[in-house]
């Protein structure tokens, strides 16, 4: 039986591929199947597993250290199967970037995540170079990878309206993502494809310069702050992110606009968090 021939498909066939578009598969990458569940999973043991080399603080005092007050983005934590090499050369690339324009170009010209292999697009960023206010999610979606652009889907339309309901222009804030291409099938990307990118995201904070930094949903809140803690817990607290090159700056996480449109009834803590946004944004003026 040919498969170029549609008429000789069996009708499970048919049937499993329209299940499979309409559950948002849209790329087919490769001819064996790959579980990310298992893999992701896996990474995620070997993180967790306790180390047992002490680092120089601990081994020094046996009483524990203070909390830090501030949570501080230190250059990417490489899981355990991370291309170290990939993760380094990202970090010496990324800190060379003189201006947005460049930092563009090393992305486009980056091979160190694989997520490109998949992606249409590359999806940097966009709105004022100079913005106040920043925004940083976790990874383009459908629309955005045919785009070439973040936020503009759904979840971007109910982010310009809520930034429209305390009288803040899209245009006037910049928007990108921890990745800047879309996973497959609009899986999570993983811990080792975030940190390959994180260089270039850090990077761009510190090109822009926001007096504030809002980190849209957990995958952002745990790659730019570090905080394993619940984006429901999180959310709404002013923290502050340290840069690579030392730039302290006012972070918020913020609730994903893709939950809230699972969960309206949430909308009402997004409102909160907006207002304190603005109030910040007064404050700092
Ligand atoms: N969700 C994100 O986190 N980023 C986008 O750009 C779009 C949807």
């Amino acid at each position: 039986m040919s498969i170029t021939d549609a008429t000789t498909f069996p009708e499970e066939w048919t049937a499993l591929l329209a299940w499979y578009e309409l559950a948002g598969v849209s790329t087919f990458v490769g001819e064996t199947p790959r579980d990310r569940f298992a893999e992701t999973e896996a990474e995620a043991g070997r993180r967790r597993a306790p180390t047992t080399t002490p680092r120089p603080a601990e081994a020094k005092s046996s009483t524990p250290a203070p909390k830090p007050a501030t949570v501080v983005a230190r250059p990417a934590a490489i899981p355990p199967d991370a291309d170290a090499t990939s993760a380094a050369d990202a970090r010496a690339k990324a800190a060379q970037a003189a201006s947005l324009a460049e930092l563009r170009d090393m992305l486009a010209a980056f091979t160190g995540c694989g997520l490109r292999q998949t992606a249409k697009h590359l999806v940097f960023g966009n709105g004022a170079e100079d913005a106040d206010v920043m925004f940083v999610g976790e990874a383009p979606g459908r629309d955005e990878d045919l785009a070439g652009e973040p936020f503009v889907g759904k979840s971007g339309q109910l982010l310009n309206r809520m930034l429209a309901a305390i009288g803040i222009e899209r245009d006037a804030v910049r928007v990108t993502n921890t990745v800047p291409w879309r996973p497959p099938g609009n899986r999570a990307p993983t811990p080792a494809e975030t940190e390959a990118c994180l260089p270039f995201t850090l990077r761009h904070i510190e090109l822009v310069r926001p007096r504030v930094l809002v980190c849209v949903g957990s995958s952002s809140c745990r790659a730019l702050l570090r905080s394993d803690e619940g984006i429901t817990r999180l959310r709404g607290r002013w923290l502050s992110l340290t840069t690579p090159g030392g730039m302290d700056i006012a972070a918020m996480p913020m609730l994903h606009p893709a939950f809230l449109l699972r969960q309206p009834a949430q909308k009402r803590l997004a409102w909160r968090d907006f207002q304190s946004l603005r109030e910040r944004l007064g404050e700092t003026a």
